[in-house]
């Protein structure tokens, strides 16, 4: 059985992986419409990521006698600006969900809920590949500079799926 405090910072965590999804499912849109055909498979792919990971919390909570929440969420933004803009708006909110996860491990620990601390390791390994995935990007794009976006979006096509960029998102 889960501590009820456990059980409710799960469910916010199931609210901000399903905003993740539909974030970078705007962004990803975004891109597409921009003609950016790298990004735009990269940031489709991390959406259906993002959504395993929030499945993934359901089916957890619900296992442990608690009850999922399924969240309806906010309208995400829906202009990035541009391609440097969006990958550090991706970085922000990927640290954003890391603090996230730190915080549901401390309230793990408070609670004397050893099992869901051991459980949420795999999201902390997750979130440190990721947040190396986004910034390895991000360096690339700088390298390439604003004059080589073209190179830079056949570039990620070749990372879609994440894989390449060393993240599962
Ligand atoms: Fe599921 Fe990228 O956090």
């Amino acid at each position: 059985m889960l501590p009820k405090k456990v059980e409710e910072i799960l469910n916010r965590q199931i609210l901000r992986e399903d905003y993740s999804s539909q974030l970078y499912l705007s962004m990803a849109s975004w891109a597409e419409a921009q003609g950016y055909e790298g990004v735009s498979g990269w940031l489709y792919a991390q959406t259906e990521e993002e959504r395993m990971h929030m499945l993934k919390l359901v089916r957890y909570v619900n296992e442990r006698e608690g009850k999922a929440v399924i969240p309806g969420i906010e309208t995400p933004p829906a202009e990035f600006g541009d391609v440097f803009e969006l990958f550090d708006k991706v970085l922000e909110h990927e640290k954003f969900i890391t603090g996230s996860f730190n915080e549901i491990i401390a309230v793990c620990i408070a609670e004397n809920d050893f099992t869901t601390q051991s459980w949420l390791q795999w999201y902390v390994t997750e979130q440190v590949e990721e947040e190396a995935a986004v910034r390895a990007i991000i360096d690339k794009l700088r390298l390439l500079g604003k004059h080589n976006l073209y190179m830079f979006d056949r570039d990620i096509l070749s990372m879609r799926g994440t894989g390449q960029a060393g993240t599962t998102a």
